[in-house]
């Protein structure tokens, strides 16, 4: 429960306070560099981890997956529920409350998913993404990216934070030798507006790989 004298104590809490601090966090749309990748594969079924908003699942629904989308923020799954009935797929998005640190869903899916899964508070990523790429199914694949730093016009942020290059976190998912193939390990520039509408560039990391 949040005790309003020491603010939001769970991760749970935590994501819930800052979905609740806005109608809408997130843009809306599908993650760019998400787009490019998927949209060069046939529909079948996703698993979307750290949904949020479900920008990426409905636009997956849109196209014909069937999606499984995960979120530890009850306030966001329900938002994004909202966002798919909109859209008229709610009936191809299963929406599941997990905290990926503690309980992952089962199963097995063509596409697994982590659009910038990161967290204000501990998150054991490293394991979690381990555990995604076991749950892609032979043939599948599991598309991970990830920031590699924060918004330049941010600074109130841990400075000891690491965030992993590419090739940091091929390494830490620890893929059994002959049974995977890396398809991407890059960096890469894009442009984000900054709170006060002036485009930005960041940098972002993006693995895929594929189960053989
Ligand atoms: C930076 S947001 C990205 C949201 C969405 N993937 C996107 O790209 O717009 C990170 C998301 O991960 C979720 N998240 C953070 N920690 C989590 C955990 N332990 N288990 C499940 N989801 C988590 C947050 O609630 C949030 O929706």
């Amino acid at each position: 429960m949040t005790d309003e004298t020491t603010g939001p104590e769970t991760a749970e809490e935590v994501w819930d306070t800052r979905y609740r601090e806005s109608g809408r966090i997130w843009s809306g749309e599908p993650n760019a560099a998400f787009v490019e990748v998927v949209g060069e594969l046939p529909a079948g079924r996703a698993l979307d981890l750290g949904a949020g908003e479900g920008g990426d699942a409905v636009w997956l629904a849109r196209r014909g997956w069937r999606v499984t989308a995960v979120d530890i923020s009850t306030v966001a799954l329900e938002r994004a529920a909202g966002h798919a009935a909109e859209a008229g797929v709610a009936e191809r998005i299963d929406f599941l409350h997990h905290d990926l640190a503690v309980s992952f869903p089962e199963g097995s899916w063509d596409l697994v998913s982590a659009q910038f899964l990161h967290s204000m508070v501990e998150m054991p990523r490293e394991e979690i993404l381990r555990r995604a790429a076991c749950a892609v199914a032979p043939g599948g694949v599991l598309l991970v990216e990830g920031h590699m730093g924060f918004p330049s016009w941010q600074h109130d942020h841990p400075q000891d934070l690491h965030f992993p290059t590419p090739e940091e976190v091929v390494e830490s998912l620890r893929l059994p030798e002959g049974a995977w193939e890396v398809l991407r390990s890059e960096e890469h520039v894009r442009v984000q507006k900054d709170p006060e509408g002036v485009p930005r560039e960041r940098t972002d990391a993006t693995v895929l790989v594929r189960r053989l």
